[in-house]
């Protein structure tokens, strides 16, 4: 727990003195504290635990659609064994794919699809800070690497996922990337830190998205790139959509705005440049049910009778891809 307190502190060396710094180290230690009395959690570290060391000579590749670590053979088989166990016991993989020592991860989501479409469009991060809200196991952290960002950090407030990127990071040791186990709000105030933030998949779980837009805003310096990704409805129109009660079977997703909608948000919290650089329909080459999963996927969350809509009747999902600087 005080590791990664200090993991953090030695990762933000180089810009000390930070304010915000010893807040930020008390809410992950309040948050491990509360895990390590959570069962689920207590397996997680015992799996973690049971991890065979990173052999030496260990290589990672961050450039394919897999993120790989390590090469076939370079574990003996009681050691692979035990690496399959934890791998297991963390499931789900919803992001992903990943090949650990030869075995691959095909996790519920082609992740690199995602990357493609935004990794040519974004600034280049190269020497960047860099805040990813809402990392999942850190596979995007992972990506970002191959261009060797000053600062890799992640939030990440889901147990399982955060613990699976504390298996990846058990491997890979990357010196200049960390998780942290907080939601976006309970960061302390980190103002102009930032040179780009990552906010995808996140903003149609959020119940008061402009307030959120603002603040992330205020995280990044000025000029700092937002890289937005969000749930997005059909039309020109500036209008939003908020379910009745569920969309595709989540009962945490309360805005979904057109484009149009979703540029003025931006402006209106404190971005320019703004511009929409993809729209997708998601589809079962992109998400669908696999091995690494125990849950139900697209195809479930989709009328079978008519695949443009959701089991609710509203529209199948479509993501939205912006970038916008802070003014
Ligand atoms: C749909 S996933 C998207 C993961 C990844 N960013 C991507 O685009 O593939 C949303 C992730 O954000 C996390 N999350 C939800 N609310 C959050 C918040 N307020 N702050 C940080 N992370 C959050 C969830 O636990 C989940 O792992």
């Amino acid at each position: 727990m005080n590791d990664l307190a200090h993991q953090l502190e030695g990762l933000l060396q180089p810009w000390q003195p930070l304010p915000w710094l010893a807040p930020l180290q008390q809410c992950c230690r309040q948050r491990l504290q509360r895990w390590q009395r959570d069962r689920k959690c207590q397996q997680y570290l015992e799996l973690l635990a049971s991890l065979p060391p990173a052999p030496a000579g260990l290589t990672c590749d961050f450039t394919g659609a897999a993120v790989r670590i390590g090469r076939a053979g370079q574990l003996d088989s009681a050691a692979m064994e035990a690496l399959q166990l934890a791998l297991f016991g963390l499931r789900p993989w919803r992001k992903g794919p990943f090949e650990l020592f030869g075995l691959a991860i095909e996790s519920e989501w082609a992740s690199n699809l995602k990357w493609d479409r935004l990794s040519a469009a974004i600034a280049p991060l190269q020497g960047r800070r860099v805040l990813d809200v809402g990392s999942s196991n850190g596979y995007y952290l992972l990506r970002m690497q191959a261009a060797s960002p000053a600062l890799a950090l992640g939030l990440e407030p889901y147990a399982t996922f955060f613990h699976q990127f504390c298996l990846l990071q058990h491997f890979a040791c990357l010196p200049r990337c960390l998780s942290l186990p907080l939601k976006f709000e309970e960061l302390p105030e980190m103002t102009g830190f930032f040179d780009t933030l990552f906010h995808m998949g996140v903003l149609y779980h959020l119940r008061a998205p402009l307030d959120s837009l603002r603040a992330l805003r205020r995280c990044l310096r000025r000029g700092g790139e937002l890289v937005l990704e969000t749930l997005v409805i059909p039309g020109e129109q500036p209008l939003t959509l908020t379910p009745v009660e569920r969309y595709a079977k989540m009962n945490n997703v309360y805005f979904l705005p057109t484009v149009t909608a979703l540029q003025i948000w931006l402006e209106r919290s404190g971005f320019e440049r703004v511009r929409c650089i993809d729209v997708s329909r998601t589809t079962n080459a992109e998400q669908r049910r696999t091995a690494w999963i125990q849950t139900e996927s697209l195809e479930d969350f989709l009328d079978p009778a008519d695949p443009d809509r959701t089991v609710e009747g509203y529209p199948a999902p479509r993501r939205a891809l912006l970038l916008a600087e802070a003014r």
